[in-house]
């Protein structure tokens, strides 16, 4: 008997991915959801695995969404690579590729992007990544919720290595009584410690190796705690002291903040996140490291 790889199917309009996921959950059957904007990686593949292992169907979304880049991010430059990440899907055999045109998300009107709505998480929106990135997690949070109005999904599946992006959607979800549930997976990173990121393929040879710098001062962070340390200023010092070995690595921030609130914190005796950004090259790379569960309530 001859068999046939089961083919993903390709969903261009939130019409027909909200009849798939009708479809699917008519039969009984709970749909996870992993969204991505393509220029997929093993990181992405093991948010699909477990998808596919808590749930009976998968989507995966793929679109580079242009409301969370900034004025001077280059959009157009964002790596686009459709067929390879289209056989990536097939392996993992996902059911449905939602994999919509810009014009699909956002209608063409008044510029740059019609969406006179956006949904924003106060005040944790400017925290972190969003310093220096202004209006990108109100980007994030607009087309997730969006997304989720399409695809319905019963779980959705995000990385921990976007560690302020997972926070402030598990408010989104709370806040705005999403019934999808929200799943935070473990970072994958390589055997050096770096984690994978679509960005790495824009490190030359020579920058792939000090990014590497960004995990050595985690990992020196973890190991004080594990010694005793839990004042926040002194692990701060001792990972900048790390970071500064590698003087080709400019940070944006260093934070040690609560992993519910992303507010600085003094002390990580009941839970922190330790969060990293910094540009190698002109290539903006994040990491993290989460302490003693992260302090966070329960979202
Ligand atoms: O993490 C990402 O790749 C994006 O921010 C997301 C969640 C797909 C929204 O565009």
């Amino acid at each position: 008997m001859v068999s046939y790889p089961a083919r993903v199917k390709i969903v261009r309009t939130i019409e027909q991915m909200r009849a798939a996921s009708r479809e699917v959950r008519r039969a009984g059957k709970r749909l996870g959801f992993v969204p991505t904007m393509g220029a997929l990686h093993a990181g992405h593949l093991s948010l699909v695995r477990s998808a596919r292992a808590q749930t009976d169907a998968v989507c995966v979304s793929i679109f580079v969404n242009p409301t969370q880049f900034g004025p001077k991010e280059n959009l157009s430059k964002y790596p686009r690579p459709f067929e390879k990440d289209r056989e990536l899907l097939e392996g993992e055999k996902v059911d449905f590729l939602f994999y919509p045109e810009v014009a699909e998300m956002y209608p063409p009107g008044a510029p740059p992007f019609t969406t006179k709505t956006w949904v924003e998480v106060a005040e944790l929106s400017a925290r972190l990544d969003g310093k220096s990135r202004p209006g990108h997690f109100r980007g994030v949070t607009t087309i997730v919720s969006k997304l989720f109005n399409a695809v319905e999904p019963d779980v959705a599946f995000f990385g921990q290595k976007d560690a302020a992006q997972a926070t402030i959607i598990r408010h989104m979800a709370r806040d705005l009584d999403f019934e999808t549930r929200i799943v935070i997976c473990p970072t994958v990173r390589e055997p050096d410690g770096l984690a994978l990121s679509s960005r790495n393929v824009y490190l030359s040879a020579e920058e792939r190796k000090r990014a590497t710098v960004l995990y050595r001062a985690l990992t020196r962070i973890h190991f004080s705690v594990d010694k005793g340390e839990r004042r926040a200023a002194e692990l701060l010092r001792i990972g900048n002291e790390v970071v500064a070995e590698e003087p080709e690595v400019n940070l944006d921030y260093f934070e040690i903040v609560n992993n519910d609130t992303l507010e600085p914190i003094a002390d990580v005796s009941s839970g922190a996140l330790v969060a990293v950004a910094a540009f190698v090259g002109t290539t903006r790379l994040i990491d993290n490291v989460v302490l003693f569960g992260g302090g966070q309530t329960k979202l």
